[in-house]
């Protein structure tokens, strides 16, 4: 596949794992996860007609079969023995709505990879249960992704994880773009706004200290 993107949240992905792949777009990633016998079974789902019409006649040249279904989140899915969610190239917003349909309580395991707002959907995923496994960081056209695998288990992420991620040592790039860019917005914040600088501070200090260590 030639977005390393969707080839990271593809290696989140077990072989007896049965996924939803929801705003699925032209279905590359179902496709890999199929082609390449990835998971057990996957099926594709959109909020719109267009994408999903390129996503069939994709499928089609595959060879594949792979079913498609226009939704808005979960709202007209059946989820039955799917176990595992991938929402991908979306916001947190968007995200946390489709996590709120009830059937997500049937679900064990989410890839989620959100452009924004990713301390606030730790936060919100892990409330619904969840426990934060992994993260992966991919730099793919000039920007930062980062793809979080979360399982449905008990245990608890400490505040520092929800907050700052699963940090690891062969990110240290991407800690030290977030350190610019937090530290921009530091500068950039007037006085007044002492409570908003002093969480960038934090947030800076946080960082700083783990590239240290290393
Ligand atoms: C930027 S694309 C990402 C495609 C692919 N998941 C990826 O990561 O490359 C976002 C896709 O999500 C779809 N989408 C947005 N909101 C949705 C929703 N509530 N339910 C299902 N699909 C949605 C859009 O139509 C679009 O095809």
């Amino acid at each position: 596949m030639k977005s390393q993107r969707l080839e990271a949240i593809a290696s989140l992905i077990e072989k007896n794992d049965q996924v939803i792949d929801i705003g699925c777009d032209h279905a590359y990633l179902s496709i890999y996860l199929c082609k390449n016998k990835l998971c057990k079974k996957v099926m594709a789902t959109d909020i719109n007609e267009n994408p999903l019409r390129q996503a069939q006649k994709n499928i089609e040249q595959n060879g594949l079969n792979i079913e498609l279904k226009l939704s808005d989140g979960l709202e007209d899915i059946e989820i039955g023995d799917f176990d595992t969610l991938v929402i991908a190239g979306m916001g947190t917003t968007t995200i946390k709505k489709i996590l709120s349909n009830d059937q997500v309580k049937k679900i064990k395991k989410l890839v989620l990879a959100s452009h924004n707002d990713l301390v606030d959907l730790r936060y919100f995923v892990t409330s619904l249960g969840f426990y934060l496994q992994k993260e992966l960081v991919v730099y793919e056209n000039g920007k930062y992704y980062e793809i979080m695998a979360f399982r449905k288990n008990d245990k608890k992420n400490t505040e520092e994880e929800l907050i700052y991620g699963l940090l690891d040592t062969k990110y240290c790039d991407y800690y030290a773009f977030l350190i610019d860019k937090y530290t921009k917005i530091y500068c950039s914040l007037p006085e007044g706004e002492r409570v908003k600088k002093d969480e960038y501070q934090r947030k800076i200090d946080y960082l700083q200290n783990f590239i240290g260590k290393i």
